[in-house]
């Protein structure tokens, strides 16, 4: 099964986001975070900016919607170049509406569960999905510790659904990317643990190999 890693550029220097992005090159996804202060607490950037990112970048965008209404907005993220729209089952849009979109969109859909929602929530819409996220830490801000206690809902989803991408975000460095890979994610985003490092790609490449040698089959 491909193993993945994805930067989320939640952490990177707003300032100099371009150049953040270069430092990515041994990614094999890049993750950007979505928030609407009222799906969580935070607001952080909207289509005009991954539109502006994607143009300079070869790396598939996986655009993480952390807002209340993602069936609103899935034309402008697919139309700023995202090639996988993750979002929420617990947002207020329709959740099979908005999968639809998503595929007619031409983009890949993920489905993201909350800490507090049992993982049995995405089944019933599983066929359609390229990918589900199991969120490791209460979406909203980077640099959060990892819940291990999490990866219960990783072991049971790996057993029912051995093909499926398996995402994990939040709390994900060096260490904690074992215990995910062990219990079956396939699919690392890391923000805190890349951009707060002195070498981002020297990091990539150690939370690849630190994967690889943990991900059970
Ligand atoms: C949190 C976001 C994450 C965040 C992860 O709500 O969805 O993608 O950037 O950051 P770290 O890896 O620092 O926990
Ligand atoms: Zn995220």
């Amino acid at each position: 099964m491909d193993i993945k890693i994805s930067p989320s550029i939640l952490s990177a220097n707003y300032a100099n986001l371009g150049a953040e992005l270069a430092k990515c090159s041994a990614a094999q996804l890049i993750h950007l975070d979505v928030m609407d202060g009222h799906f969580v607490p935070n607001i952080s950037i909207g289509p005009p900016v991954i539109k502006a990112l994607n143009k300079f970048c070869d790396i598939p965008f996986d655009v993480h919607l952390m807002i209340s209404e993602p069936l609103k907005y899935i034309e402008a993220f697919a139309d700023a170049g995202a090639d996988i729209i993750t979002f929420h089952v617990e947002c207020d849009s329709d959740v099979n509406e908005t999968i639809n979109k998503i595929l007619e969109c031409g983009c890949r859909a993920s489905l993201s569960v909350k800490p507090n929602t049992p993982i049995e929530a995405v089944y019933p819409y599983i066929d359609r999905l390229s990918m589900v996220l199991v969120m490791t830490v209460e979406p909203g801000f980077g640099g959060q510790s990892f819940m291990a206690d999490m990866m219960p809902k990783i072991e049971k989803l790996r057993a029912d659904f051995p093909d499926i991408d398996i995402q994990v975000d939040g709390g994900v460095n060096a260490e904690t990317i074992k215990t995910c890979a062990k219990a079956g994610a396939n699919v690392f985003v890391a923000g805190n643990a890349v951009f707060s490092s002195e070498n981002p790609s020297a990091t990539i490449e150690t939370l690849m190999r630190n994967a690889k040698e943990n991900f059970r089959n």
